[in-house]
Parts: structure tokens; sequence; C-alpha cells
């Protein structure tokens, strides 16, 4: 449901400091609301993410006639056991891409009629690339101009052997959940290794999959039976919290239980490369998923340089917003390349990063597929156009902490997207 729209005034902080314990990862809570409403009996989440997207996917398992029942992030679904109930009514993914081109992998292979839509921001992003592989399945649906709504009858599927021409974990899913309902072997291959949760969620939930170093296989017909589970704190909503931490040289910040499954966790990496000190603890396994202690703490010295491009920039997809708007802050600067993705997400977000960037007086260049953020700049307070983007406004919301002046976010309900607790938890550990 739209919120109203809504500024927030983020005034410059002194350090950052203090201990976390993140809502549960985005991604992941996608999966499971997914699996759960499919499989066959009652699962249990707990720290289930309490962003609007999953609100959208709950919503729409809820129409197909699993029973949800929420207790904040508490989260019990009762599945449908194989079979959904056709919606008498679209299929409001909202904001949600995970949502639309998940669940029309889900829905390709039921038996009905279907229609997505979503709000203005999704019913702009393409949906080709599900079309395309779900076709040489069989499978019936239809889009709007390339885009939302999409129109789903339900038909029976035949497996597929497909390459991802651009690496998505979203793409990826839909033929996976396809191929859960269709006889015989579907095999997805992907060239860079995209987030793995649908793999080890699909496994949790009892399916075999089998995966190579660049491929992932599904047999099919295969039941999911429901679990119980605790979600992992969402790596990706705390990047903006270990960036602002990796900009003052006091600080410290622990998040616990945490998410941090090697194909999320690229941002450890590279907050190390610019010289920032972390140390993981505690690691253990949840439904395979890895889940430890982080603490984040900045060099003396300042943050260096790095330059993000190839395989990481397609992992670190969501976290290069608030890596491009801590730039200006290192010594070197910050260069993105392979990541034209960036255009076609919530906004576009290469496009959106440059004009916030150089509203706050920063120089920075823009290029097709990524951009040059120059090191040693100082910037100055500004109104932020977040463009209705939960993960620009938040990234500027981190940039803001380090800017001479006040800074005003314009739009900053959208970080409820993924993150409602967010300006919070900022003022929770902002010293000022
Ligand atoms: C997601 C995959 C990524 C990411 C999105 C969530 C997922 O998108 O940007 O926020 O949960 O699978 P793509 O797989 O389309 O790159």
């Amino acid at each position: 449901m739209p919120t109203a729209a809504q500024e927030r005034l983020i005034r410059p902080a002194r350090n950052v400091y203090g201990s976390l314990r993140l809502p549960g990862d985005k991604s992941i809570s996608h999966r499971y609301a997914m699996l759960g409403a499919f499989a066959e009996g009652t699962s249990r989440f707990t720290n289930f993410s309490t962003g609007a997207d999953c609100a959208s996917t709950l919503a729409c398992m809820e129409a197909l006639g699993a029973k949800v029942v929420r207790n904040g992030p508490s989260v019990e679904i009762s599945g449908v056991a194989d079979h959904t109930t056709p919606a008498d009514r679209p299929l409001d993914c909202g904001n949600s891409g995970s949502t639309m081109r998940m669940l029309s992998g889900l829905l390709a292979a039921q038996e009905g009629r279907f229609t997505l839509i979503g709000d203005a921001s999704l019913s702009r992003r393409p949906m080709e690339r599900i079309r395309k592989p779900l076709e040489s399945m069989g499978a019936r649906l239809s889009l709007t101009d390339g885009h939302a709504p999409i129109e789903i009858e339900g038909a029976t599927l035949t497996p597929v052997d497909y390459a991802m021409p651009v690496p998505s974990a979203q793409v990826k899913t839909c033929i996976l959940l396809a191929g859960l309902q269709t006889s015989g072997t579907t095999t997805v291959r992907e060239a860079v290794r995209t987030r793995d949760h649908s793999e080890l969620a699909l496994r949790a939930f009892g399916a075999q999959v089998t995966r190579t170093i660049d491929s992932v296989s599904i047999t099919g017909p295969q039941r999911l039976h429901a679990i119980d589970a605790a979600v992992p704190g969402d790596i990706s909503s705390a990047a903006f919290f270990l960036c602002a931490a990796a900009l003052f040289p006091e600080s410290n910040l622990v998040f616990d239980q945490l998410g941090l499954n090697p194909t999320r966790a690229g941002l450890l990496d590279v907050l190390t490369a610019l010289g920032a000190q972390i140390a993981v603890l505690n690691l253990e396994e949840q439904n395979a998923e890895l889940v430890g202690t982080v603490r984040v703490s900045a060099p003396p010295e300042g943050l260096r340089s790095t330059s993000i491009a190839g395989a990481l920039a397609a992992q670190l997809i969501d976290e290069l917003p608030v890596l491009a708007a801590i730039g200006p802050y290192t010594s070197g600067g910050i260069r993105i390349r392979d990541a034209r993705e960036l255009r076609v997400k919530e906004s576009d977000r290469i496009a959106l990063v440059a004009k916030n960037l150089r509203a706050m007086g920063a120089e920075v260049e823009e290029f097709e597929d990524g951009l040059d953020v120059p090191g040693g700049q100082t910037l100055h307070g500004a109104t932020i156009d977040s463009g209705g983007d939960h993960r620009i406004a938040m990234a500027f919301s981190v940039a803001a902490l380090r800017a001479e002046g006040d800074t005003l976010i314009q739009g900053a309900e959208s970080a409820a997207i993924s993150f409602p607790e967010f300006f919070d938890l900022l003022n929770l550990v902002a010293e000022r």
C-alpha cells in the first residue's frame, strides 16, 4: 500500500558506535514465504523481513490459498501442498521485482489464470528475461510491452537447459520453481554465481537440487515439506551501517546473527580492501545459510580506494549505491564497472547516484555500466532525490553523516520497502 511521501533530515555525525541485530534478509524471506506457501504443512519463521516487499509476497501467497498468520517478525504459513487457488483478482507485487519474477515461475506450471501487477516502478522493469526461458518450457504468459502486468495461463511444462544471458538470481529462481513442478531435469547455467538462497531453501524444504560450478539443476516433480527457520539478519541492510562505520576513525559496530552467505558477503571483502577492519565471529549454519557476528571499525588513516567490476559487481549489485555514495570520502576513489543492471533496478541507480553526489558538491563521472567517484572530496548537505528508491534514500543518509551541514532526504518513506527500521537504527548508532 502506498505510504505518504516523507522527508528526513540527516545531521552530520561525529561517530558511529553500537551493536545491532537486523531484521531478516529480504531475499531469504521471499523464498521462505513462497516455498512455505507452496509446501505441505505449516512452516514457522522467525526474524522474517519487516520490509514491504516481503509483505507483498506474503499477500500474494495468501491470495493463492496459503494461510498466513503474522505476528511482527514471526510468520506462520500453512501451505497449499502444490496446488494454488487461482486468485479472483490481480496479484499485487507492489515494488518487488523478486516477487513478480519468482512467482511467475511458480505459477506458470499451476492450473488457472493469473495476473501479476506492480507499482509504477515495477511496471517499468524488464520482464522479457523471464518470458523467454518460461516460454521455452511451454509456459503461456504475456507481458505488456515487455513489462508488467503479466498474464499467465498455467500449463504443463517441459524441462529446459537455459544459459542466463544476464546474471540474475530472480530469473534463476523463476526457472527453478517452474522446474520443480516439471517432469524431467531443468538446468540453469550462470556465468557468475548469483545469490544461491533458492538452492539452499529448496533443499531445506526437502527438494533435491544439484549444482556444478556454473549450473543448478532440479528434477521434477518434487514435493516440498514445511520447515521451521530463523531468517538471518539482512547483510544488504547491514551494508548501510557497515559503510557508515567505515567513515569514522573511532567507530565500532557489531552485528549479531547476520547472514553471511558467501554469495552475498562480497561487501566485507570490498570494505577490507578499502582498509576497514572486519572481524567475523561465531559462524554457524542455519538451514544451510551461514550466520555470524560481524564487527567493523574504520582505519584510523581513512579509507583507501577500490575498483569493483566483473563478477563482483553482479554479486554486490544491491550494495553498489552505498559504496558509490561513500566514494568521495575515500582517499583514492571508487570505480564501478560491469554494473549496467543498476539502471533497471527500482530506479536508474547509476543516474540517481551521480545526480545526488553532484547535489552534494561531488565530482563524479557516469558510464553506461558504472561510475567513477574520485576520492578526497568534501560533501555538503543537500536535498536528495531518492526517486522513491529505498537503497538510494539509505545510501545518501549514510553519505550525509560525514557531510558539512544537514541533508534532506526526499522520498525517505521508501526505506520501508526493505528496511522500515533504518532511520531509527541510524539515530541509535550515529553519535552527534
Ligand atoms: C534478488 C536478486 C537481485 C537483487 C534483488 C534481490 C533476489 O536481483 O538485486 O534485490 O532476491 O534474488 P537480480 O537477481 O535480478 O539481479
